[in-house]
């Protein structure tokens, strides 16, 4: 008998080290994380996952109760490392509100001024929630909160997006790097929020690199949508892989309906990378305002926060009337590999699929 596929076995004991039947983990998304999800991925044997971004403690400590509530299965908790606060500009701002009227309800001067929950709050949460796993995106922890999680015993898989970041990740004790590729959807991971479109690398050059680079397992995100993308990722060096868009399309997402639809006909190239709803940069369908918002006499995007705050009203109404056109409809490049099944089957024919490729 053959002896078994290397990367399969690199990965079934990454799975068994965290406690999972499968190297299947979902992806943190900030607003489209509902229990749900991770409840029907954490019970088909892979890892749930909560992006806790604009969570107050008190909805981080509900989403772990309800999670835990339904499976027994881990998850991981993930919030973005905070910039300092921006430089405001009013008149920038106005032209932004100008331009924003033309695509949703008039924003208010004032809209720019709504910021995110109070990290250290967010953090202190976390650590009461205790999950098997805390992640980082665009920077990472200071080491008192990693000496913190590590004496918790909670492992800490930090995001990154360059071989320079995973080795500073590596560095600062990350237990496992993230490494995403520009395919993914949503919010660009690069700790230079300014830099994020000069260091866009593809997953298939940027794995193999950052495992070249690192001791500590590593985990390919960014496009993988199907069970061909998994066992790639996996012959490339990853020790897991982990799927945002692949789930969304999935009842258990919640996602508006015009999304959820969008996304099985987005082509790879259907999609781009904007500032034009946060202020950071992030991938999402290249929908009417995200195309209108690259043209060269749109008024560039307010930093972040600010830019979030001021296309809200516009993002909200969105979703009320179920409008494409204005929604905030992320998506990494494989986009239409998403299935429109319950989560717990996709993520078993994303490594069931795989594991007959590499048997
Ligand atoms: C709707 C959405 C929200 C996201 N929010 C977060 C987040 O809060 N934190 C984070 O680390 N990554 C976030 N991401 C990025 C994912 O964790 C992951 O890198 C990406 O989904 C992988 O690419 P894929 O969508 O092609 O699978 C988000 C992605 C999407 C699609």
């Amino acid at each position: 008998m053959a002896p078994p596929n290397p990367a399969l076995t690199r990965a079934e004991t990454f799975a068994r080290a965290y406690g999972l039947q499968m190297p299947i983990l979902l992806a943190p998304m900030a607003a489209a994380c509902p229990p749900s999800l991770s409840i029907a991925v954490a019970n088909a044997g892979g890892l749930g996952s909560c992006g806790a971004l604009l969570m107050k403690p008190a909805a981080i400590r509900a989403w772990a109760s309800e999670v835990r509530a339904g499976t027994n299965g881990g998850f991981q908790l993930n919030l973005w490392i905070p910039d300092p606060p921006p430089t405001r500009d009013a008149a920038a701002e106005d032209r932004v509100r100008a331009f924003l009227a033309n695509w949703g309800p008039e924003v208010a001067p004032e809209a720019g001024d709504a910021t995110p929950p109070d990290f250290s709050a967010q953090c202190e949460a976390m650590l009461e929630v205790a999950p098997s796993i805390i992640s980082s995106i665009m920077g990472l922890y200071p080491p008192e909160f990693v000496e913190r999680m590590k004496a918790k015993r909670i492992k800490w898989f930090a995001n990154v997006t360059t071989v320079k970041e995973a080795m500073a990740a590596e560095a600062a004790g990350a237990d496992a790097i993230v490494a995403q590729g520009m395919e993914a959807g949503g919010h660009r991971g690069a700790f230079d929020a300014g830099g994020a479109e000069a260091a866009m690398v593809g997953l298939f050059a940027l794995l193999p690199a950052v495992v070249d680079a690192v001791k500590v397992p590593v985990i390919a995100t960014g496009g993988i949508a199907d069970s061909r993308g998994v066992a790639a990722a996996l012959l490339l060096g990853a020790s897991a892989v982990q799927v945002g868009t692949g789930f969304l399309r999935s009842p258990e997402a919640k996602l508006p309906k015009a999304w959820a639809d969008a996304l099985a006909r987005a082509a790879p190239e259907d999609t781009l990378v904007t500032r034009a709803f946060s202020g950071r940069a992030g991938r999402s369908l290249a929908t009417a305002y995200a195309r209108a918002a690259a043209h060269p006499d749109a008024p560039r995007p307010a930093p972040y926060p600010v830019q979030r705050g001021l296309t809200q009203a516009m993002r909200e109404a969105a979703v009320k009337s179920d409008d494409l056109a204005t929604m905030q409809p992320w998506a990494g490049q494989s986009a239409a590999r998403a299935l429109a099944e319950p989560a717990a089957e996709i993520a078993r024919e994303l490594w069931e699929g795989a594991r007959a490729m590499l048997a």
